[in-house]
């Protein structure tokens, strides 16, 4: 099994223990009486959203079941999938077979970060050729967006970090940001995408798009039971305000086909590898998670 380590992964809160990740691709190890789409030896991407999602699902209890026991001790699972370990067990319903010669190093991350980022743009805001858009946070699924914002001809893309490691070239404002934006753009952005996971700025992403026809849409996590307060005013002008998990895709038949897109170059996932560890050194990978340096 090859696992990502999307921040999603550190925002988990006890109980513990608990067997973390859900980013991952691996190869089907054995298979259960009745099991029909994989067979033992197949390559297959866990599905964060099991495709029936309406029949069965563990997002809105995470830890769920118990499936893991280390010497007696039970061990809690993290949304059916825990990939932090050499093997898991999972649900026919939360697999999806992949191309056989994927490289699995590289495809783990539609089983996440990249779906979820490139969906958001491309299929829930469905972001319009010749458009503005302003994504908030570049991390895995913030770059993510901005990928599928290029790939669908959005003319001009405003992408806002803390970090400045994540520009090339980039500009740090005196004047508040949402000033600086409402200026550079006519009043606002047609779409909006909130990547962090902080309640300000989903505000901030929401006040930002145009107010009688702007979308925004929220991707980041927020902390655990906080709300947020807003202003009916906002969305009675007009705008469109939109929350997505794994970018609204429906995982089973989805994820093979971005698989298939990917070995067909339609997209690169190379620029959000930052680095290769063995599990061994998984504690080197969160520190770097938590230095802004992946
Ligand atoms: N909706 C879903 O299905 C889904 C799936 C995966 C991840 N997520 C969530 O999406 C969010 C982003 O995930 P990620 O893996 O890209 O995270 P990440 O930590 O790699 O990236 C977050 C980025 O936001 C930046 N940032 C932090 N505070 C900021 C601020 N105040 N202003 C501007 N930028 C700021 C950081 O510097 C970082 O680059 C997380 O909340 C994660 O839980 C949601
Ligand atoms: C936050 O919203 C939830 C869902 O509507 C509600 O159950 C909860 O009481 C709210 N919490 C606070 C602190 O307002």
């Amino acid at each position: 099994m090859v696992a990502g380590i999307c921040s999603t992964d550190d925002q988990v809160v006890t109980p513990l223990p608990v067997i973390l990740s859900h980013e991952a691709a691996g190869i089907v190890e054995s298979a259960g009486e009745g099991v029909t789409t994989v067979k033992p030896g197949d390559k297959v991407i866990p599905l964060l959203i099991p495709h029936n999602y309406c029949l069965k699902n563990d997002v809105s209890n995470p830890r769920g079941t118990l499936r893991f026991t280390c010497r007696v001790k039970s061990i809690h699972h993290f949304v059916g999938i825990s990939s932090f370990s050499q093997y898991a067990v999972g649900d026919e319903n939360a697999v999806a077979k992949i191309d056989a010669a994927s490289p699995l190093e590289k495809v783990c991350l539609i089983g996440c970060e990249f779906s979820t980022g490139y969906g958001s743009a491309v299929k829930v805001a469905k972001v319009t050729p010749g458009s503005t858009c302003a994504v908030f946070g570049l991390g895995g699924v913030g770059l993510s967006v901005v990928m599928g914002c290029k790939s669908a001809g959005v003319a001009r893309i405003i992408a806002m970090d803390i970090n400045k490691d994540k520009f090339a070239k980039a500009k740090n404002y005196k004047k508040p940001i949402l000033v600086v934006l409402k200026e550079m753009t006519d009043g606002g952005v047609d779409f909006s995408f909130e990547v962090i996971g902080r309640l300000d700025t989903m505000m901030a992403s929401l006040l930002y798009c145009h107010e009688t026809c702007g979308t925004s849409v929220i991707l980041g996590v927020p902390p655990d039971s906080q709300n947020l307060s807003m202003n009916p005013m906002l969305l009675l002008t007009g705008r469109t305000w939109k929350g997505a998990i794994f970018g609204g895709f429906k995982s089973k038949e989805s994820v093979p086909r971005l698989v298939a897109d990917f070995m067909a170059k339609t997209f690169s996932l190379d620029a959000l590898i930052t680095n290769v560890l063995p599990f061994e050194k998984i504690n080197e990978g969160f520190d770097l998670l938590h230095s802004g340096k992946r």
